[in-house]
């Protein structure tokens, strides 16, 4: 019999739902929630609001799309955690409401393990044991995956992710939120040699990214005290020589995991490896140190249901199934 799985993910701002069958993923539905821009950051409550606005006319279009009715699922799949808890909340509801009327399975989903196996959606596929490097708005991690099920957190930041270091130095450049796109896109005609930022360097495989953003605000400061007009006259060298430091200081702790691991087989996920600067970086890994790397679709690197959707086959393949009585979590451990 064929396992069709509707999946629903809320974690942040984007309402999402997919579906998958027997495996494959057939569609991916996402919407985006403009409303934070104005904002510089994602506000909780606003997110909130707009997923329970966009939760139906998402589970609808997906369901449609695949050309399935109700009566035709097998189980849903919904992000139980980490993410914003209002946020979660309304995917979390919606996903058992529709379980206990429909009388399926429901199953709960890590949203940081579903970045990784969003490389499970699609081929090539990496060999286990592999590492992947989570980066997104609100992640930087090293992970360790030894199966679908069987994931360990080998590296990881202590204090600000990686997207959120990007996007905090766009916005002291005056760029819009998220900045991260608009530095990787004024980079590409800038000088990364040209200003230099220091790297802050952990134990182990651990990663720090709060001390860039002061060094960066205060190198601002003192420079716009002799200019104001220094950003605009050197915007594309700032966003190259901020990426540049940002991407080796993510290199230099992959390298050293692959070297303690002894694995070539790497991953990136996460909303960050859409970072022309960390590919390019990657490619020359890939021919310097026989790395095999492997890189999701653009559109499960950001967050997105597809992800949530294969996650969640796996997890009905071995049975593992929930409760209605479940809740969301803000904190979740891989
Ligand atoms: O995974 P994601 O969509 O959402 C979560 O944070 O979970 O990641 C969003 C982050 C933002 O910080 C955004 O600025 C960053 O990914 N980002 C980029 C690029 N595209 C997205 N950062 C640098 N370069 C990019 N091209
Ligand atoms: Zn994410």
């Amino acid at each position: 019999m064929s396992v069709t799985i509707l999946a629903i993910e809320s974690s942040c701002d984007e309402t999402s739902a997919a579906i998958v069958i027997d495996g494959k993923v057939i569609n991916n539905i996402v919407a985006s929630q403009s409303v934070h821009k104005e904002y510089g950051g994602v506000v909780p409550e606003l997110a909130s609001r707009a997923h329970q606005q966009n939760i139906v006319p998402v589970v609808n279009k997906a369901m449609k799309d695949a050309g399935l009715v109700p009566s035709n699922l097998s189980a849903i799949a919904f992000t139980r955690g980490p993410g914003l808890l209002g946020a979660l909340l309304v995917g979390t509801s919606f996903a058992k409401s529709m379980a206990l009327a429909l009388d399926i399975p429901l199953i709960e989903v890590n949203h940081m393990q579903a970045h990784v196996l969003a490389h499970f959606i699609d081929d090539p596929k990496p060999h286990f044991p592999f590492l992947c490097l989570t980066v997104s708005g609100g992640h930087t991690q090293i992970v360790l995956v030894k199966s679908p099920t069987n994931m360990e957190i080998v590296g990881q930041t202590k204090d600000d992710a990686v997207g959120e270091a990007f996007d905090k130095a766009a916005k002291m450049l005056g760029l819009t939120y998220p900045g991260g796109p608009l530095i990787d896109k004024y980079a590409q005609d800038g000088n990364p040699q040209r200003f230099e930022f220091p790297e802050t360097v952990m134990p182990g495989l651990d990663y720090s990214f709060s001390g860039i953003k002061t060094a960066v605000l205060y190198f601002l400061k003192e420079e716009l005290s002799k200019n104001p007009e220094f950003i605009k006259e050197n915007l594309t060298d700032l966003s190259a020589s901020i990426q540049y430091t940002l991407i080796k200081m993510l290199m230099t702790k992959l390298r050293k995991a692959a070297r303690q691991f002894n694995i070539k087989e790497i991953a990136i996920a996460g909303g960050v490896s859409a970072n022309s600067g960390l590919r390019n970086a990657l490619k020359q890994h890939e021919n310097k140190h026989g790395w095999n790397v492997y890189v999701p679709d653009f559109q499960y690197c950001t967050d997105n249901a597809g992800m949530i959707a294969i996650a969640g086959y796996y997890k009905f393949l071995e049975r593992e199934f929930v409760g209605l009585d479940i809740g969301p979590m803000a904190r979740m451990p891989i």
